[in-house]
């Protein structure tokens, strides 16, 4: 474990957890839920990043750890790697209520909380799941002029760099996946999936 990395993330909870700003906050602790910070190693190569927690992930306060998440993680295991390996995350930290999706405030609100995140892990690839983890992460890299509906740009990889906390540019592939969920309500999608996250192979 890299203690610096474990503090800068502990300091992301903590803030978290005070975030009173967040139009989340109330319904989160009337409920009481936690935030969702991410989970998995602070050294990944490949962080995966999806758009909201939804109930199992609020009570529990871990990410993709319902329906949707068993299918991500066969789709990780189905790439030769563990769940431990990779990081998982989402933009938005609290859960909407009833599952809406996060509004453009909302993400506005929590992405400057991902952008600390990948400068603390410092990935080679971000592998957003979902249209809004796509728009967000695509415009944040700016790629805003590759950004093309999901359905045209799903399992396609893009270059970009961010700048570490050195102020340095660091290589970055985007890799833009279809949300795991979108397997649950239609079956015929998980060869997609499966066959989309084979790009991800490279990165091992
Ligand atoms: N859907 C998401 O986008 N994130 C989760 O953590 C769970 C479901």
């Amino acid at each position: 474990m890299n203690p610096a990395k474990h503090d800068a993330m502990r300091k992301i909870r903590d803030e978290l957890m005070e975030f009173r700003a967040s139009p989340l906050y109330e319904y989160r602790t009337s409920n009481h839920y936690f935030p969702v910070v991410g989970e998995g190693s602070h050294d990944a190569a490949i962080m995966f990043v999806g758009e909201a927690p939804g109930q199992n992930e609020a009570k529990t306060g871990r990410p993709f750890c319902g329906a949707a998440g068993k299918f991500l993680d066969t789709l990780i295991e189905g790439i030769g790697l563990k769940r431990e390996q990779v990081y998982i995350t989402n933009i938005v930290k609290d859960r909407p209520p009833e599952n809406r999706d996060p509004t453009p405030e909302e993400i506005a609100m929590y992405s400057p909380f991902l952008d600390r995140q990948v400068k603390i892990i410092k990935p080679r690839v971000i592998a957003t799941l979902g249209r809004l983890s796509m728009g967000y992460v695509m415009r944040r890299y700016d790629l805003d002029l590759e950004l093309e509906p999901i359905s045209k740009i799903h399992g396609k990889t893009f270059e970009t760099a961010f700048i570490d906390e050195n102020n340095e540019q660091q290589p970055l592939t985007i890799v833009t996946l279809y949300h795991p969920a979108s397997a649950l309500y239609n079956g015929g999608m998980r060869d997609t999936h499966k066959k989309d996250f084979e790009v991800l192979k490279k990165f091992l």
